[in-house]
C-alpha cells in the first residue's frame, strides 16, 4: 500500500524530464533591444552593460545580421540623440535618431518586428518622461508629445509601438493618434505595469536618460504596490492596449502571473538592465554559470506567464537555444 506519491518517477532520466516539462523559450518569445546614436563609425560598449553597445547608423547593418542569423525576430529600438531640450523634439523629429534607424532597419530586413519605446526621457534635457512645469511632471500636455511620438514612430516604420512614459491616458491618446494618422493597424505594447525602479541604472547610462532632478516616483509605480498594477492594466486594456508589460522582471514575477490570470492579452515582462548587468558581473567573477542562470531566468518567466521576454540577454539565449539546449537541465 502506497503511503506517499513518488515525483522522482518522472525526473528517473534526461529523456524523461524532457517528456514532462510543462514550459520552453523559443527564439520567437525573445526580443532584444538595441541602442542607436548618432554619428558615424560608432560601436561602443556600455560600461555597466557588457556586451551590449552603443551603434551609429552605418555601423547597424552588423549587428541586425548577426541578430538576425541567430534567428530574434523583434527588436525594441532606443535613440540616443545628440541634442535635447525641454520637450524632447528630437523624439518627434521626423529625421530623429530612432525614426532615422526604424527606415534604415525595415529598409534591409523587412521581416524584423521593430516595437519603438515611446518616450520622451531620452530627448529632455531636464530627463523626465513628460513635460516639465514647476517642477511637476504634466499630465495631458505630455500627451500630445508622446501621441506625436508614435505617429513619426509609425512613418518610420515601426511595427509595434511600445509607450513606457506611465502617464495616465497614454494609450488612449496614442490609440487615437495613431488611427486618426492611418496606422489603426498597428499594435501598442502598452508598459501597464512600470515601476520605479532602481534596476533602470545602467539602462540610464546606456540611455542617457537619468534624470536631472527628483525621481520618476510621481508617475512611474511605488514597488510595494501589487492592487494598483491590476488597475493601471485594467484601464489600458480598456484604452485599447494590445499588449501588456510588467518591468522590471525579476522582483515581479508575482505581477507576471497575476496578469496572465486576469487578462488574456499577450503578457511582456522586462528584464532590465540591472538584472542583466548583476548576472554578467558575477559571472565574470567566475561566481555563477552564466548560461544555466541564464536559462533558468527565461524558463522562470515562461512559467510566470510571460509570453515574450525583452532582454538584454536574447543573442547568447538565442545562440545557446541554437546549441538545441532549451532549458535548464
Ligand atoms: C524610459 C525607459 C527606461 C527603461 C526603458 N525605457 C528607464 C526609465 O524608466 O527610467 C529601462 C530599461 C532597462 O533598465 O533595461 N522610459
Ligand atoms: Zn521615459
Amino acid at each position: 500500500m502506497q503511503q506517499f506519491e513518488r515525483h522522482r518517477r518522472l525526473r528517473h532520466s534526461a529523456a524523461m524530464r524532457d517528456l514532462v516539462r510543462e514550459h520552453h523559450v523559443r527564439v520567437e518569445d525573445l526580443v532584444y533591444p538595441l541602442f542607436v546614436v548618432e554619428g558615424e563609425g560608432i560601436k561602443e560598449e556600455i560600461p555597466s552593460m557588457p556586451g551590449v553597445y552603443h551603434h551609429s547608423l552605418d555601423r547597424l547593418d552588423e549587428e541586425l545580421k548577426e541578430i538576425v542569423s541567430l534567428g530574434i525576430q523583434a527588436l525594441l529600438v532606443f535613440g540616443v540623440p545628440a541634442h535635447k531640450d525641454a520637450c524632447g523634439s528630437e523624439a518627434y523629429a521626423e529625421d530623429g535618431i530612432v525614426q532615422r534607424a526604424i527606415s534604415r532597419i525595415k529598409a534591409a530586413y523587412p521581416n524584423l518586428v521593430v516595437i519603438a519605446d515611446t518616450c520622451l526621457c531620452q530627448y529632455t534635457d531636464h530627463g523626465h518622461c513628460g513635460v516639465v512645469k514647476e517642477g511637476y511632471v504634466q499630465n495631458d500636455e505630455s500627451l500630445a508629445l508622446l501621441a506625436r511620438t508614435a505617429v513619426s514612430q509609425a512613418r518610420a516604420g515601426a511595427d509595434i509601438i511600445a509607450p513606457s512614459n506611465m502617464m495616465d491616458g497614454f494609450v488612449a491618446a496614442i490609440r487615437k493618434a495613431l488611427d486618426e494618422a492611418g496606422f489603426a493597424h498597428l499594435p501598442i505594447m502598452s508598459y501597464a505595469v512600470k515601476y520605479a525602479s532602481s534596476y533602470y541604472g545602467p539602462f540610464r547610462d546606456a540611455a542617457h536618460s537619468a534624470p536631472q532632478f527628483g525621481d520618476r516616483r510621481t508617475y512611474q509605480m511605488d514597488p510595494a504596490n501589487a492592487r494598483e498594477g491590476l488597475r493601471e492594466a485594467a484601464a489600458d486594456v480598456a484604452q485599447g492596449a494590445d499588449f501588456l508589460m510588467v518591468k522590471p522582471g525579476l522582483a515581479y514575477m508575482d505581477m507576471v502571473l497575476r496578469l496572465r490570470e486576469r487578462f488574456d492579452l499577450p503578457i511582456v515582462v522586462y528584464n532590465v538592465s540591472a538584472e542583466y548587468s548583476m548576472v554578467k558581473a558575477a559571472a565574470a567573477n567566475g561566481w555563477l554559470d552564466e548560461r544555466l542562470v541564464v536559462m533558468e531566468t527565461m524558463v522562470g518567466f515562461k512559467r510566470a506567464g510571460a509570453d515574450l521576454i525583452i532582454t538584454y540577454h536574447a543573442k547568447d539565449v538565442a545562440g545557446w537555444l541554437k546549441g538545441g539546449n532549451d532549458t535548464c537541465r
